[in-house]
């Protein structure tokens, strides 16, 4: 697995504003938005494409398009449904499939209750979202799901990490096609498995 860190200042500035409790609901939302388009362009850096043909009105030339068969991307529901549209806005021919994940907020363990995706992912790239990577457990389920359908190439695009669940990231998943693309490493886990000193909880700041 490889973390990639993504250091820049409007990245910065956007979490800075996501962090603090009073961005309301609709400002949390739009930079949820805006911080997704700019990690996505990290993240995008090895989409595979294909060469072809272009001819401008001056000249034939070669360009680059993405390739088939199309990136999926799988928001992670609820919270990573806020970041849909900021990865499809760079991607907009990607495939979209659906998991419903939950934590259980006592035990911490992450649960599935829903899947909408195709069977086959042989072969496919694959981009998650998820806007919070705290003990690990939701993306790492996540993942080995994708993997186990044939997945050749995953990354999980999140907000935030804790050091906890990067570190279960490498373990569980050493040595698998996984990058994992964030905005920063925080701190620490607290006893609630919230990340310190983090955003609080993203799916209720998005949509509680
Ligand atoms: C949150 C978050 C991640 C998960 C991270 O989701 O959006 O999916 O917890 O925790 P983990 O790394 O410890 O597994 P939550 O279960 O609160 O669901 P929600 O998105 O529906 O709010």
């Amino acid at each position: 697995m490889r973390l990639h860190v993504v250091d820049h200042p409007l990245v910065a500035h956007k979490l800075s504003t996501l962090r603090d409790e009073r961005t309301d609901s609709p400002t949390f939302r739009r930079l949820t938005d805006e911080l997704v388009t700019l990690l996505a362009y990290e993240a995008t850096r090895d989409v595979r494409t294909d060469t072809v043909e272009v001819t401008t009105p001056v000249a034939v030339t070669q360009g680059t398009r993405l390739s088939y068969p199309r990136p999926l991307v799988v928001p992670i529901l609820r919270a990573g449904l806020g970041m849909l549209d900021g990865m499809t806005r760079l991607l907009p021919t990607a495939e979209v499939g659906f998991l419903g994940m939950v934590r259980n907020e006592e035990t911490l363990e992450a649960s599935t209750y829903a899947t909408r995706m195709p069977d086959d992912l042989s072969g496919r790239q694959i981009y998650v979202l998820d806007p919070m990577l705290a003990t690990g457990g939701t993306l790492v389920a996540a993942i080995r799901m994708l993997l186990d359908r044939g997945a050749t190439d995953v990354t999980a695009v999140v907000l935030l990490a804790a050091p906890e669940g990067v570190a279960v990231m490498e373990r569980e998943l050493a040595g698998r096609p996984v990058t994992v693309v964030t905005a920063a490493v925080d701190q620490r886990l607290n006893e609630h498995g919230y990340i310190v000193p983090g955003l609080g909880d993203a799916g209720d700041r998005l949509y509680g």
